[in-house]
Parts: C-alpha cells; sequence; structure tokens
C-alpha cells in the first residue's frame, strides 16, 4: 500500500495537531521529542508517513503532491493562493486578522488616507484594502515582531494575527478592523483527493470523529 503523506506545521500549530494524531491512533512521540532531528515519521500500520514543514511550504508541498494532505491555517491558505482543496475546519488554533494600530491610525483609516500598512501577509493585506475597502495603501512586508512597525514610525498599522490580543495591549496598540476568522484547517492535493478518495475521507472522517 502507498502511504499516504501528511505535511504539518511546525510551531503553534504542531502540537495540537500531533494530539490530535495521537487520538487517530498514531504513534506521535517521536515527533514531539523537540531534540530530535528526524523530519519524517511513518506509522506502518496505518499507511501513513507525516513530516513537519514551515507554515508557508505546507501549501506548496500539497500543491505538488509531495504531500497528499497538509494541517495549516487559514492565513497561511489565504496568503500563499496554491490550487488545493480545503476541506475541514480543525477548530483549534483560532485567531483573528486584523488591521491594529495606535488609536490616532483609527482616522486615517475611515478618511481613505494613502497609509503604509506593514505585515508578514501582503497578499491578505493587498486584497483587504485594494478589494474590499477600495482604498490605496502602501504595503511593507516583514518577517515577524509586525507590532513593532508603528511603534518606530514604519508604517500607520499593521495587518497580522491576534490571538489573546495581549502583544498589542502590552505595545499600546488595538484592533481597528477585522479581516477574517482564522483557524487550522486540512487541505488536500486535488489528484489525490481522486485518487486516494476513499482513504483521504476515511482520514476526514475520523478526524471529525475524535474531535
Ligand atoms: C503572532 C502575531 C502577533 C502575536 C499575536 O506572532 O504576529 O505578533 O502572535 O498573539 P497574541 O494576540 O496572543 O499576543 P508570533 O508569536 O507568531 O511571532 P512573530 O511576531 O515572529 O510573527
Amino acid at each position: 500500500m502507498r502511504y499516504l503523506t501528511i505535511a504539518l506545521t511546525k510551531g503553534r500549530l504542531a502540537s495540537q495537531t500531533l494530539k490530535l494524531f495521537e487520538k487517530l491512533g498514531m504513534n506521535a512521540e517521536e515527533a514531539e521529542d523537540k531534540h530530535t532531528r528526524k523530519l519524517i515519521f511513518e506509522d506502518d500500520k496505518l499507511g501513513i508517513r507525516y513530516f513537519l514543514a514551515k507554515g508557508p511550504d505546507v501549501p506548496t508541498y500539497v500543491a505538488y503532491g509531495a504531500a497528499d494532505i497538509g494541517i495549516v491555517g487559514r492565513d497561511t491558505i489565504l496568503e500563499e493562493g496554491r490550487q488545493i482543496y480545503e476541506v475541514m475546519d480543525l477548530g483549534f488554533g483560532r485567531c483573528k486578522m486584523c488591521i491594529c494600530g495606535p488609536k490616532s491610525a483609527r482616522k486615517a483609516l475611515v478618511s481613505g488616507d494613502l497609509i503604509r500598512v506593514a505585515t508578514k501577509y501582503p497578499h491578505i493585506a493587498k486584497d483587504y484594502f485594494l478589494n474590499r475597502k477600495h482604498q490605496t495603501v502602501e504595503i511593507i512586508k516583514l518577517n515577524g515582531s509586525i507590532e513593532l512597525a508603528p511603534i518606530v514610525g514604519l508604517s500607520e498599522v499593521i495587518c497580522d494575527i491576534v490571538e489573546t490580543g495581549a502583544t498589542l495591549r502590552e505595545n499600546g496598540l488595538t484592533v481597528l478592523e477585522e479581516v477574517c476568522d482564522l483557524s487550522a484547517r486540512v487541505v488536500v492535493n486535488q489528484v489525490s483527493m481522486k485518487m486516494e478518495n476513499e482513504r483521504i475521507t476515511g482520514l476526514i472522517r475520523s478526524m471529525k470523529e475524535v474531535l
């Protein structure tokens, strides 16, 4: 039997995904070991192998068929824009994509001024401002600690993930507008969905049962 290959997202989503795998009867102990340098894990009994990758790479592995299935945040799915099927909301990793900044930036958002928006998600930010708000903005791509941008004067606002809101609060910033809800999703390669339909739908059914 051919292995079904699953790409998981490293970091915040990893521990909840591995817990889900354990509930499905997979041995996730090896992958949970933070010191392991092993990249790929197999479960011969279930005919499944899985690996952990950086979030933005998960839709890439799935789109090219190097992984049949992926588990990744909706933010990354929207940002990467790959041709893949999104088949299930896993319900964990819930947060929101928001436009944030100091309270004083609200005026510029309402009046539609040409402002700068710092973000790790340039496609999501561009889609929101140009297609939904019809506001021309300058988007500045950053790779992390986005909240710094309005504090040091790089941008008026940011487009970023808000989970607990603690990072905003501790830095004197606030949510100005909500872009969309986010959570962990299951994505599937379009060819695999046809060729391995029974096994993939069976796996999705099992996930729904244990969640
Ligand atoms: C994310 C996000 C915010 C923070 C929000 O950053 O970009 O900075 O979490 O979480 P909170 O609302 O619970 O405070 P992450 O920690 O992933 O790191 P990064 O800043 O390097 O992107």
